[in-house]
């Protein structure tokens, strides 16, 4: 009889990592190990509260833990804020549709371009593209956060930014400590002279669905192909497996079609920046 969809892996919570005031990173051990690709998400069951989708934040190469990275903002993720290790979740997954990091991204040049929590699902996506970082051209990443005190993964930011295979910029909305030295204003304005042959590059755009619409809208003015601009879609889901319709977009179920889409598929519809 095939697996009942609906029903959770039961995973330990190892560790809780303050990233800032609104953003802890869960570490997760799940009963059985759950082979993940970047982009693909999991329902997490918050035991007496309910079930939200999230993107794993660790590696994919990974399978016995799992990191997730979750922004406080509501019922379910006010709970998760208050669980110390030990706690019991449950996961289903994983779901959805992945980053296609070794077929339509291999050769090309790759533009990820992130803001705020967005950079969680991100930073899969860039363990994945450093374990593959010999099949590209390169790896550029713009990444946008409020003010540097906002800042996840402070370490490993450090380390991408200065000492890595990457060419990547932090730019900061307000800098409320006096003491950043980097760029200072929306990440659009640090796609300007993009180091990026645009006829042979991807871009891949993560974050809250404004930040989202204006890097898409910049990424147009600066000539990418619709077909080429790949956006992670936060629609609000239930079931995750296509059956209930809270994630419809058009045509399509975000959950199962998605949450990877070609801007190309979806710019059409109203809802797409909601
Ligand atoms: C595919 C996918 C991956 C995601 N990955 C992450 C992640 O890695 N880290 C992270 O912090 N968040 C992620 N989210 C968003 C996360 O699912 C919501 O923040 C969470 O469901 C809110 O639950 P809540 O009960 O705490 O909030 P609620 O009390 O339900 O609502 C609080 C606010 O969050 C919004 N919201 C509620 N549910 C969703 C939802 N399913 N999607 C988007 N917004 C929602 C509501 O509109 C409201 O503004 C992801 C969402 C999707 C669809
Ligand atoms: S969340 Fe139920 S159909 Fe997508």
């Amino acid at each position: 009889m095939p697996e009942n969809p609906y029903k959770s892996i039961p995973a330990k919570l190892l560790d809780v990592i303050e990233e800032s005031g609104t953003i802890k990173t869960f570490v997760l051990k799940p009963e059985r190990p759950i082979l993940f690709e970047a982009g693909q998400f999991i329902e997490m069951a918050v035991p007496g509260v309910g079930e939200a989708p999230f993107t794993p934040s660790s590696s994919p190469a990974v399978s016995e833990k799992m990191d997730v990275t979750v922004m406080r903002v509501g019922k379910i993720t006010e709970v998760l804020h208050d669980l110390s290790p030990g706690a019991m979740l449950g996961l289903r997954g994983p779901l959805g549709k992945p980053y296609p990091v070794d077929t339509e991204f291999k050769g090309k040049e790759i533009l990820v371009i992130g803001g705020g929590v967005g950079l969680a699902p991100l930073r899969s996506l860039l363990y994945a593209l450093l374990d593959r970082i010999d099949t590209y051209k390169k790896v550029v990443v713009r990444f946008g956060a409020r003010s540097p005190q906002d800042i996840i993964y402070k370490d490993l930011m450090k380390k991408w930014t200065t000492n890595s295979p990457m060419d990547f910029v932090i730019s900061v909305d307000a800098d409320d400590t006096g003491k950043w030295k980097g760029p200072v204003g929306m990440v659009t304005t640090i796609m300007d002279d993009l180091p990026i042959n645009i006829s042979d590059a991807v871009a891949v755009v993560c974050g809250p669905p404004i930040m989202m619409k204006f890097a898409t809208l910049k990424l147009l003015e600066l000539g990418y192909a619709d077909s080429r601009i790949y956006l992670s879609m936060e629609k609000n889901m239930s079931c995750g497996i296509g059956k209930c319709g809270h994630c419809r977009l058009g045509p399509y179920f975000v959950c199962e079609d998605g949450p990877v889409m070609t801007y190309d598929k979806i710019k059409n519809y109203e809802a797409i920046w909601d």
